[in-house]
């Protein structure tokens, strides 16, 4: 396959496509992320699925072992009920000769230090304008911007990526990663027209092949409309994107009547939820989704997906040229 789409992001992560495959808790396992390196994305293994620095450091070793291409790791900073040694992970990701480094949840600020002595490039994940202008003020390679589609964490400003991604592309001079609602070749080519040089995709690896997700969960998936994906615990300060299931709906109905954090934490702590999904409860599951699960219709495998939107990428093109030109 041709390789159309060479961008500044293409030559900074040395990938064949601009693409990268977001970043998920609970499922950026080394199998996951080595499917997408093989199919010539981009992808970061979770490091807060790992207990130790040292289970790190084994998940790497386990990814390098199932690819010989580039792939990064993620440093969660969103404010977290199990606390992590954040330099030590660091310190373990630098050895282990990954050379991306990808933080979100706050400004990476007192980190940058630490990943720049280490030679690594720094990938920032934000969700408004002016931590995108902050990341790259911090010295920060590429940035990564999501809309108020996307599943996981949009900010509480909710502006949505049609007219954040421009505006951020128009800020900074660092490349541009766009994200948020994007699922297919037509969002892929959107994201570039509208200045972004990486195109990043979470919900919608959800439902692949390789994701270890609960066959239950990916199947309601392929079933719902995007009116099922919802946001909660906005009322604590900490928006989160999420499909809408009986917990969720639960949550909802506690956060209207001014339920506290005290209050939800027994229903949303992680552990609790983790078991639900892993034994394929939907009801009492809190999954991270983004609106574009209405657009989601099967469960390939990465490749696939993959190959389906570069090339549908390419048809993309040809047709808005054709139509651009007056030819359509
Ligand atoms: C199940 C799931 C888990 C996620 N976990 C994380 C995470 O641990 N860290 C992170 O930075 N982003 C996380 N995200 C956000 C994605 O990396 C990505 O920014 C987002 O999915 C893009 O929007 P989209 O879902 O509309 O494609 C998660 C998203 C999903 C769907």
């Amino acid at each position: 396959m041709a390789n159309k789409f060479k961008t500044r992001v293409t030559e900074i992560l040395g990938v064949e496509h601009p693409l990268i495959m977001g970043t998920m808790q609970g499922h950026s396992t080394a199998e996951l992320v080595a499917a997408a390196a093989n199919a010539g994305a981009f992808a970061c293994i979770a490091s807060t699925m790992f207990n130790t620095s040292q289970a790190l450091r084994e998940e790497i070793r386990k990814a390098k072992s199932l690819t010989d291409k580039p792939f990064g790791v993620n440093i969660n900073l969103f404010p977290m009920i199990r606390p992590q040694n954040t330099d030590e992970y660091i310190d373990a990701v630098l050895e282990e000769g990954v050379t991306v480094i990808e933080t979100a949840g706050r400004s990476p600020e007192e980190l940058v230090d630490h990943i720049k002595k280490g030679n690594a490039k720094l990938m920032h994940k934000c969700a408004r304008l002016r931590d995108a202008r902050k990341a790259e003020s911090l010295g920060a390679d590429l940035v990564e911007i999501v809309g108020f589609e996307c599943g996981g964490h949009p900010s509480r400003e909710g502006i949505g990526g049609l007219v954040l991604i421009p505006q951020v592309v128009d800020a900074v001079q660092i490349p541009v990663i766009a994200g948020g609602g994007i699922a297919d070749a037509r969002g892929f080519v959107a994201a570039l027209a509208l200045g972004a040089e990486g195109v990043l995709m979470g919900t919608r690896f959800l439902a692949s092949r390789e994701c270890l997700l609960h066959l239950n969960l990916k199947s309601r998936l392929v079933d719902v409309m995007s009116t099922e994906s919802t946001l909660v615990l906005g009322t604590i300060g900490d928006p989160i994107r999420v499909l809408r299931t009986e917990l969720v709906s639960k949550v909802q109905e506690l956060e209207e009547k001014g339920a506290t954090l005290e209050d939800l934490l027994p229903l949303v702590a992680g552990e609790k939820s983790r078991e639900a999904m892993s034994a394929g409860d939907v009801d009492n599951s809190l999954l991270p989704c983004g609106q574009v699960v209405g657009m989601i219709r099967d469960i390939p495998t990465v490749k696939e997906l993959i190959d389906s939107i570069i090339n549908g990428a390419i048809a993309v093109q040809e047709r808005l040229s054709n139509t651009l030109s007056g030819n359509g």
